[in-house]
């Protein structure tokens, strides 16, 4: 048996997923190629690359939101690739998601607390009272009030509906949380608010984070390793120091170099959120 605490919480390995090229049709194309990359519990791991190197098919696979070709998918020791549907439900529990757009996440139609609610009552928490008062406790957590949330999504910034979409996916407890892109619709004086948020429910709440990300400076403040991906393949990994600053990975000094100001942006990033510079993240 491998010990719960320094075993990692999620190990992807040499993971493949191809797409068919259209209906009908035998061709088909290679998205992720021998993907392998481990996260520790608590920890950070920034998943940045080109536009299309496939960061998001690697969200879903570990999501199971779509099927793998091959490889593995192990998370608290066990297979996901292998679970049966009801299997992988009740797994789902302890691993969420929080999308860029929280828009596309947060159903116009609901009020937020009703938004809130619905995982709840989807896992299967059937009294009310304990209900509400998980909801009303991680709707303080992310800032947002009992009474507020009576209200519409339409009703709330971009920076509270992405809380509330926080919200949403921490009211389960998970012990995973895939953010993919969770801040890059934001202004850049909300996206500080929403990362040190972040940053201090990780600590807090113990989280493990797989950050996916195309800012790179965004990457280096929030995380403790760094996964680049280029055309469906892992090009360098290491800790986040390692990496930004080592000349030993040319890829990811290309990638700096081809962003306009992405080192001030850095400087500037860390400048806004206090609390994470402090920590060195
Ligand atoms: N359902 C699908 N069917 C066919 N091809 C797909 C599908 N989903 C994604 N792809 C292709 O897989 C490749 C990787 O896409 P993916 O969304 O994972 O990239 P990404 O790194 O998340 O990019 P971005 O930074 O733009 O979000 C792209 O070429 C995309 O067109
Ligand atoms: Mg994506």
């Amino acid at each position: 048996m491998s010990n719960p605490a320094t075993a990692p919480l999620l190990r992807v390995e040499n993971l493949n997923k191809s797409y068919g090229k259209g209906v009908g049709s035998r061709h088909r194309v290679q998205i992720l190629r021998d993907v392998s990359f481990e996260l520790r519990r608590g920890q950070t791991l920034g998943l940045v690359g080109e536009s299309g190197s496939g960061k998001s098919t690697t969200a879903a696979c570990v999501m199971g939101l779509t099927g793998v070709d091959s490889g593995l998918i192990e998370f608290d020791g066990v297979n996901l690739t292998a679970l049966s549907k009801p299997e992988m439900r009740r797994m789902r529990k302890r691993i969420q998601m929080v999308f860029q757009d929280p828009n596309g996440s947060l159903d116009p139609r609901f009020t937020v607390a009703d938004l809130v609610e619905e995982p709840l009552i989807i896992h299967g928490v059937t009294d009310a009272a304990e209900r509400a008062r998980r909801v009303a406790q991680v709707l303080d957590r992310v800032g947002i009030t009992v009474k507020q949330a009576q209200r519409f999504p339409f009703a709330f910034s971009g920076g509270q509906r992405q809380r509330i979409a926080i919200a949403r996916a921490l009211v389960l407890n998970p012990d995973l949380v895939v953010l993919d892109e969770p801040v890059s619709a934001l202004d850049v004086s909300i996206q500080a608010q929403v990362l040190n948020l972040l940053s201090d429910l990780q600590d807090e709440l113990g989280l493990t984070y797989l950050f996916i990300v195309h800012d790179l400076a965004v990457a280096r403040l929030m995380s403790h390793n760094i996964a680049v991906m280029n055309a469906g393949r892992i090009v360098e990994a290491g800790t986040s120091a390692d990496v930004f600053d080592n000349t030993s990975h040319p890829y990811t000094r290309a990638l700096l170099d081809a962003v306009p100001g992405a080192r001030r942006r850095a400087a500037s990033l860390a400048a806004a959120a206090p609390a994470l510079a402090t920590e060195g993240k």
